[in-house]
This record gives C-alpha cells, sequence and structure tokens, in this order.
C-alpha cells in the first residue's frame, strides 16, 4: 500500500498533467477541493474499513460541507483521481473507481433506488466523466471511456467508447464513428415512438404498391424525386378518373 503522502504527492502531479489552468503546487495544494475530498476520503474510507462507521460518515460529511463533493466512505478509489472543480459530484457507496480518472462537477456515481447490495457503477481506468454526468446502477465502464457532459449512462460500456445523449449512447468506439442505424440502439421512448411511425410507413408503403400495381399492372417509381430526372408516373396515370373530373 502507497503511503498518504506518495499519493499526495501523485495526486498534485494528475492534477498538473490534465488541468492547464494550475499553475503553482501551492494553488494545487490549497485551492483544489477536489484533492482535498479525496484525501478526505482516505481518512474516511480507512475509518470505514476498520469498523468505525459512524465516525468515517461524520468525516466524509465535514469533507462534503467544505468541498461540496460527496464521496460515501465505502467507495474504492483509485489511485491520481483528479475530480475538476467538483462541486455536487457524488460517489455512492458501493462504486469503484479505477485509476486515473477524471470527473468534472456534477457527476454522480449513483444507484438506480431499485437494486441492492453492489448498486452503483464501476469505472475502470483511464476514464474522463463530462460534467453533470450520471451513472446509475451495477454498471461497467471499461477502460478508456470518455463520457459526454450531461449524459445519463444506465448501461454498461465496452472500453474505448465515447458515451454522450440521454439516455447514454456510444458515438465513438476504438476511434471510430459509430453510427446509429436502428433506432432501438437509443432505447428511449422518443425512438419506440420513431419505430412505431417507420413500420406504419412500411405497411403504408407496401399497401399503396399492391393497389397502384393492381390498378395500372405495373410497378410505380416511388423513390424521392430529386429533381433530376422526371417522374416516370404522371398524376394523370395514377389518378386518371380524378384527373378528369378537374379538367376545365
Ligand atoms: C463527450 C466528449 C468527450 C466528446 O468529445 P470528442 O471526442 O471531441 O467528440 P465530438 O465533439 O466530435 O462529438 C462526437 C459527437 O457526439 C456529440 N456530443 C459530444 N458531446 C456531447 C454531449 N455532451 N452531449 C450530447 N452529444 C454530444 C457531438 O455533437 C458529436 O455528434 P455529431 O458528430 O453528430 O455532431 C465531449 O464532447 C464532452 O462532453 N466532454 C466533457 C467536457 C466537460 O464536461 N467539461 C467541463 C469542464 S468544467
Amino acid at each position: 500500500m502507497i503511503s498518504f503522502f506518495h499519493s499526495v504527492r501523485e495526486d498534485v502531479a494528475a492534477v498538473f498533467e490534465s488541468d492547464p489552468a494550475a499553475r503553482s503546487y501551492a494553488e494545487v495544494l490549497l485551492c483544489y477541493p477536489g484533492l482535498h475530498a479525496v484525501w478526505g476520503h482516505h481518512l474516511s474510507h480507512w475509518l470505514w474499513r476498520h469498523g468505525m462507521r459512524f465516525l468515517a460518515r461524520f468525516v466524509s460529511q465535514i469533507a462534503r460541507l467544505l468541498t461540496g463533493i460527496e464521496i460515501h466512505p465505502g467507495a474504492e478509489i483509485g489511485r491520481r483521481l483528479f475530480i475538476d472543480h467538483g462541486m455536487g459530484t457524488v460517489i455512492g457507496e458501493t462504486a469503484i473507481v479505477g485509476d486515473d480518472v477524471t470527473l468534472y462537477q456534477g457527476v454522480t456515481l449513483g444507484g438506480t433506488g431499485k437494486e441492492k447490495g453492489k448498486r452503483h457503477p464501476t469505472l475502470g481506468n483511464n476514464i474522463s466523466v463530462g460534467s453533470g454526468a450520471k451513472l446509475l446502477g451495477n454498471i461497467t465502464i471499461g477502460d478508456n471511456c470518455r463520457v459526454g457532459a450531461g449524459s445519463v449512462v444506465l448501461r454498461s460500456v465496452p472500453a474505448n467508447s465515447t458515451i454522450v445523449g440521454v439516455p447514454g449512447h456510444i458515438v465513438l468506439r476504438d476511434g471510430k464513428r459509430v453510427v446509429i442505424t436502428d433506432p432501438k440502439d437509443i432505447r428511449d421512448p422518443l425512438s419506440d415512438v420513431i419505430i412505431k411511425l417507420a413500420k406504419e410507413m412500411h405497411e403504408l408503403r407496401e399497401k399503396f404498391q399492391e393497389h397502384s400495381h393492381e390498378a395500372l399492372g405495373a410497378e410505380p417509381n416511388l423513390t424521392i424525386d430529386d429533381g433530376t430526372s422526371p417522374p416516370n408516373i404522371s398524376p394523370q396515370d395514377l389518378f386518371q378518373d380524378d384527373y378528369q373530373d378537374y379538367q376545365i
């Protein structure tokens, strides 16, 4: 186990690496509440593991009062966690955070309220979670992932992915763009409506094709007219009776 002072040195170095705004050693030591919260957690977690549960909670609440960051003493935090700005960040009791993770302000590693036991996320190594992102439930975020600001992530995410949106969906994996071709991939109520509309559109199109085939004995061209070529079928051909009614 590395000593507290060694971990402080590592944490400060990690701030210089991640934050271009960091200027001096004194500034980082005194003006980064994210670091103070992590150091408070080292103490509260030690108390928690040694059975002093009430004292552990009390220390974590003092740290929250001073920093605006709430880390439950039961949470397991890896090395060089950098909580940038920090205010409003919450890390739940059964959360596990790997090494070299950056969390921006307002991030929640929380439960869904429906699970018991292990009910908070597990984050791998080298992950960055954007401001306001909510990661909920016993899910796993793989190594080297990036979670977009404001995302709500409810499902596990494979390594090397970028997730954005509500609910979170993968937009980049292994450096390549992931194009969503099926609305089911997004899994939100709006995509259910789109799926239903697409199905109805497909059925209507099939019916229309059947009827036109019966009426004309030929398949109409239903491709979208981009203005570059004349349509194959005139309105007169399609709706002969109606057309005659409107002739002057
Ligand atoms: C998610 C993130 C890391 C992606 O960055 P990136 O790899 O440069 O990716 P891009 O900006 O090319 O975005 C890829 C796609 O995701 C979309 N996207 C990016 N971030 C998004 C977000 N937070 N919410 C919704 N969509 C987002 C982009 O619009 C783009 O879609 P498009 O190609 O259809 O236009 C970045 O956008 C982000 O949110 N970083 C968090 C930073 C933060 O919290 N800063 C706070 C400092 S205090």
